[in-house]
């Protein structure tokens, strides 16, 4: 076996990376002694008032294993079975996470609505919304949107402010899959607050695992009366851990000294230079705006198999079929970007009849 190529830094996903010093830290300073359990420790308790300093207000906070559980709890929360979620047709809620936000919600139904680069097109909201009233269709409760989006593209302040409008006015809660929040913050050079709870957000799924914790996200519910019971639902659905202190303390290390941001920003930086590095190569199309730490590229057939047999690991079936997903993690660093474009550079180049550049 090559264990080379099942230990090199990859840009498959951003979930391929260790967790980062600044969680693993705290991590360990959590592992002293005894903590009280289920949640009722000084760890989840400074962690909880770490995210309201960081949004700025007072929010009710919960940790989960994952995003999936994540998203599915909060819009079940939102929603009565017989309500409908409308959500773009590439979100993870529908294309990654088994049918489980309908299962946790008893049936309710995810609407897909179209929009270029997996953001929602504005105007699609309200003929979804009205297309029917009558009593045989699943009555549209919640807006879902991903921030940073599933291709890595960001809703501008702008973009989110039309869009609450929007659900506003066709009286939908809005739920937001930030699986990469941290990502389109540094991104949009926002506030948190600016893009959550000011931008008509009800819940947020504040994502950990991709930014550097080991595991676990945070929802965040803006909208105080949504939150009710919500601790139920999360021991129900097998989310509320036991040892809760090793699920929150993370958060601790990366918020008490904005290292959520520097990783993330490092990120989007070496997806900014990893969209330099392929760009020019011969038969490569970016298909998306890089605006955070995610590459969408299409590739050579042959280039893709190349780089296959060389080790790289990436999917194709993430975005439109057939686009290479790279991505950058907390610690991609500037050689495995040289690494992955001189092999990309040596296959395109043969691809395209010009021979092999060394
Ligand atoms: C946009 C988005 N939402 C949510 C998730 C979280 O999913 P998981 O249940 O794998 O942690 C992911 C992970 O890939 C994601 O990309």
């Amino acid at each position: 076996m090559n264990t080379q190529s099942t230990t090199r830094r990859q840009f498959a996903s951003d979930n391929y990376a260790g967790i980062c010093p600044e969680a693993f830290a705290a991590m360990a300073e959590a592992n002293q002694g005894h903590e009280v359990s289920y949640g009722n420790d000084t760890w989840t308790e400074k962690a909880s008032n770490l995210i309201r300093d960081v949004f700025e207000t007072n929010c009710e906070v919960f940790f989960v294993f994952n995003g999936t559980s994540a998203n599915s709890l909060s819009l079940a929360s939102l929603c009565q079975s017989y309500h409908s979620i409308l959500g773009h047709e590439q979100a993870h809620i529908e294309t990654a996470e088994c049918g489980a936000p309908e299962f946790f919600a008893n049936g309710s139904k995810v609407l897909l609505l179209p929009g270029a680069h997996a953001k929602i097109d504005l105007k699609s909201i309200e003929p979804a919304v009205h297309r029917r009233t009558d009593i045989h269709y699943p009555k549209p409760r919640v807006l879902g949107l991903t921030q940073a989006t599933e291709v890595g593209t960001v809703y501008s302040c702008d973009e989110l402010r039309a869009l609450a409008e929007a659900a506003r006015r066709c009286q939908l809660r809005i739920q937001m899959d930030g699986a990469r929040f941290a990502n389109a913050v540094v991104a949009l050079g926002a506030t948190p607050k600016e893009i959550s709870w000011q931008a008509g957000v009800d819940v947020l799924c504040f994502g950990g695992s991709k930014n550097g914790i080991a595991l676990g996200e945070a929802v965040v519910f803006f909208n105080l009366e949504l939150a009710r019971e919500f601790d139920y639902r999360c021991k129900q659905g097998g989310q509320l851990a036991s040892k809760m202190r090793f699920l929150s303390a993370p958060w601790v290390g990366m918020l008490q000294d904005g290292a959520w941001l520097r990783r993330a920003r490092h990120s989007n930086a070496m997806a900014k230079a990893l969209e330099a590095a392929i760009r020019p190569l011969p038969g490569i199309e970016i298909a998306h705006p890089v605006q955070t730490n995610a590459v969408f590229a299409r590739l050579p057939d042959e280039a893709a198999r190349g780089m296959h047999e060389r080790g790289w690991k990436f999917y194709t079936h993430v975005g439109t079929e057939g686009e290479a997903r790279l991505m950058c993690s907390w610690d991609t660093t500037p050689s495995d970007v040289e690494a992955f474009a001189r092999d990309l550079g040596e296959l395109t180049a043969q691809a395209s009849g010009g021979g092999s550049v060394k």
